[in-house]
């Protein structure tokens, strides 16, 4: 399948592959044709940037004996043609985080090709960490750029299931299945490239605790606000993002009740012939959060509930299989637990809020683009 997936790259084709964050679609990072082919499959607007993907020196990251130096100068090598130039910072981030889900925005090298960068002068970069990727980048021998392989502005594939339902009548693009995403929710992107310091621009699993904790380093979170005023530098910053079919209403804490019983009685006064089908996701109670067991009558609503993991790492992870699956079965509505404060909820809180507001079906919504 590796050989195929090469065979097709050389040939400027779109190849879907498992990272551990979500699936990406992607194209030979030197092939602007083959680039262009993504923004048309993903519907995206082409100043939308891309990351370019790189391969990792697995052989040395697997020998004890490599020193931090040999590690270093590999990395090195591995972006410097991407690269104006290499602030320390950055090195202490990649060798303390790559492979893994974290990428880096750095001032780009005058040979990256405008259709990744959007025009921009900077570059975003990093190395998966999923053994299919990284044999895939190694096998063909050049960098990928790669986007998550869904529609623009739509949930996120975790599963190999996904990338074909988003473009399964494009039967040009190969999918490699390499099972489940272990992270569930795209890297954290980190942008190094101003001079004053590092910004956060989308949250992940890494978060600037854990980046503190390795390197030392403080990053700054960006206020999202102030994003959305800005050019979308990226483009899951745009306020409706990772978007369900299906309206999807987020409510806090126990509310559930009083948001039922709103639709109970809105139902009631319009005399509507059929039930409204709610899904209800409330929180398993591994983590001691309040677990709640819906026990009320509801004449106009048919509802089923389900149990979402209550630990931050285990809700990342099924995150956008539960919307996609939801999706699936056609529910009115869909109602989802806001995560609790903390920065280790920053992540799906972001994917979270961004999937209510752009959800409902296409026409109903700002992401039909
Ligand atoms: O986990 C991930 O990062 C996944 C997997 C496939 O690697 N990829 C991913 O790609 O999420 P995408 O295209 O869906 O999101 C990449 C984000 C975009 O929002 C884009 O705007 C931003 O990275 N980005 C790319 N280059 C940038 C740059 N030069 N400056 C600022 N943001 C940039
Ligand atoms: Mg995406």
């Amino acid at each position: 399948m590796i050989v195929e997936a090469v065979r097709r790259l050389n040939n400027g084709e779109l190849v879907a592959f498992p990272t551990e964050t979500v699936y990406g679609l992607g194209a030979d990072a030197s092939n602007d044709l083959a680039i262009q082919k993504i923004y048309a499959a993903k519907g995206r607007p082409n100043d939308h940037p891309l990351i370019v993907h790189l391969a990792a020196p697995m052989t040395l990251l697997a020998d004890p004996k490599t020193t931090t130096d040999v590690l270093a100068d590999a990395w090195l090598k591995t972006v410097s043609p991407w690269v104006r130039d290499l602030p320390p910072a950055a090195m202490q981030l990649i060798l303390a985080f790559w492979p893994g889900p974290l990428t880096l925005v750095l001032k780009k090298d005058k040979c990256v090709l405008d259709v990744i960068t959007g025009g921009q002068s900077t570059v975003a970069i990093r190395s998966p960490n999923h053994p299919l990727a990284q044999a895939l980048l190694m096998e063909f021998g050049r960098a990928l750029v790669a986007p998550s392989a869904n529609r623009f502005g739509k949930v996120s594939p975790t599963r190999a299931a996904d990338v074909h339902a988003e473009f399964g009548n494009d039967s040009d693009i190969l999918v490699l299945d390499g099972g489940d995403c272990e992270f569930g929710i795209e890297s954290t992107i980190v942008d190094l490239s101003a001079t004053d310091g590092i910004r956060l621009l989308r949250p992940g699993m890494i978060t600037p605790s854990n980046i503190y904790a390795k390197t030392g380093l403080q990053i700054d979170t960006f206020n999202s606000s102030q994003q959305e005023t800005e050019v979308p530098r990226v483009s899951g910053s745009l306020k409706a993002h990772y978007a369900p079919n299906t309206p999807l209403q987020l409510y806090q804490s126990d509310n559930w009740q009083t948001i039922l019983h709103e639709f109970d009685t809105q139902i009631a006064k319009q005399n509507h012939v059929r039930k409204l089908r709610i899904a209800l996701g409330i929180w398993g109670s591994i983590t001691g959060l309040p677990t709640v067991a819906p026990n009320i009558a509801l004449s106009g609503i048919q509802l089923e509930t389900f149990t979402l993991p209550s630990d931050h790492v285990g809700f990342a992870n099924s995150l956008y299989r539960t919307l996609r699956d939801l999706d699936l079965q056609h529910y009115d509505i869909i109602l989802l637990p806001e995560p609790p404060a903390g920065e280790v909820w920053d992540g799906v809180r972001d994917r979270l809020q961004r999937a209510a507001f752009g959800s409902g079906p296409s026409s109903a919504n700002q992401v039909s683009n």
